[in-house]
């Protein structure tokens, strides 16, 4: 199988075309990755030289880019990662979003017509849905998205759905809940809270930390995405949840047990605007294909955390970077107004 995996220097799509290539023996990949402060080629550095695996920069909200990256390719399917992915950045500043989530998507789905390609796995989320408040959502929920990240990511869910009703274009969709594991850049939760914990610093959760997420590691996340590439239906939509419902709070206190480090470090910052406060998925319609997730979410996080304290070569460098500027004009003065658990119970 020959696959054009978009967004694969970032956290989800590495570990996906790590495990392509080490599980399916026959199968050739190129990456297109525009490289934005997400992409990270260290995150790829063992299919280096491996005579199946080629990388090309490229932008998805490029069409000229990718006709060319595609021209000849031969491609038995693309697999669509490639977004803008961090909530936060998405209330400061949603264009990027509207143009990768959407108008990308658009690009990808107007070459898969142009050269016919077989199938199109557009990788979704569970954020599409909403706050799920009781319950769980199928694939038939209405969409209720509450910030710019989560309606960008439903505009392009609904233009894929669109072509496949529109023009046959063999679409695919998976909704995954909150992915962890190695090789998420630490302005997402779970590595933001292990690499400050590492470094005895505050570890920011917003509000009362009571948001409730459906963790997934990402390994499960890349099997599942593998079952729908090798058995989904066309225009068909796959939730993909771990089945290991969380609040952030605990998450938090797992990850200063692990480290031997005190709960003191966390730090309740204002709220994020339009916050969630859960999110649930149900899977039977993936599990009846075969798949289901394996790993619970204690293992995870302790692979997670003992594999940032042994990697800091790979996240110290980003914290330096450009990570530097966002952390500070992100939780800076949140931090500044911020309680520790004890002050808290104490108003
Ligand atoms: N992380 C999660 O918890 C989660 C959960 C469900 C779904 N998803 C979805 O999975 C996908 C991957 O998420 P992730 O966490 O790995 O993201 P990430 O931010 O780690 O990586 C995104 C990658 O996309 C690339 N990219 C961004 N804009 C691009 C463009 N215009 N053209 C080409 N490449 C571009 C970046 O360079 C980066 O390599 C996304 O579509 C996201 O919406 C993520």
């Amino acid at each position: 199988m020959k696959l054009f995996v978009t967004g694969g220097a970032g956290f989800i799509g590495s570990q996906f075309i790590r495990f392509m290539l080490r599980k399916n023996p026959d199968t050739q990949i190129v990456n297109f990755d525009k490289l934005t402060y997400a992409g990270n080629l260290d995150n790829l550095k063992e299919c280096e030289g491996n005579p199946r695996y080629a990388f090309v920069r490229g932008d998805i909200a490029n069409a000229a880019q990718v006709r060319k990256a595609l021209s000849g390719g031969g491609f038995d399917a693309i697999v669509n990662f490639a977004a803008e992915t961090h909530v936060d950045r998405s209330i400061g500043s949603p264009s990027d979003f509207l143009n990768t989530d959407i108008f990308g998507t658009f690009c990808l789905l107007e070459a898969v017509r142009e050269f016919g390609i077989p199938r199109y796995i557009q990788i979704s989320t569970d954020e599409v849905y909403g706050t799920v408040p009781v319950g769980s959502c199928t694939e038939t929920a209405p969409l209720n998205p509450s910030n710019p990240y989560s309606a960008s990511k439903a505009g392009g869910d609904l233009l894929a759905l669109s072509y496949f009703r529109t023009y046959r274009t063999p679409v695919l969709i998976t909704r995954a809940s909150n992915n962890y594991g190695p090789n998420q850049y630490p302005e997402k939760f779970i590595p933001l809270a292990t690499t400050n914990a590492l470094d005895n610093r505050p570890i920011p959760l917003y509000g009362d930390g009571m948001q409730i997420r459906d963790w997934l590691f990402v390994e499960d996340h890349c099997r599942a995405i593998q079952t729908v590439l090798m058995k989904g239906k066309e225009g068909e939509i796959y939730n993909i949840g771990g089945d290991q419902e969380r609040p952030n709070r605990e998450i938090a206190e797992m990850i200063l047990a692990l480290l031997d480090k005190p709960n003191e470090l966390v730090r309740h910052v204002a709220d994020r605007p339009g916050h969630d406060t859960r999110y649930s998925l149900d899977c039977s319609k993936l599990k009846k294909l075969g798949w289901h997730p394996t790993i619970p979410v204690e293992e995870g996080i302790r692979r997670t955390v003992e594999w940032y304290r042994d990697n800091r070569w790979w996240w110290e460098k980003i914290k330096s970077g450009e990570f530097k500027q966002y952390y500070q004009e992100h939780y800076g003065h949140r931090l500044d107004e911020s309680t520790t658990p004890d002050k808290e119970d104490e108003q």
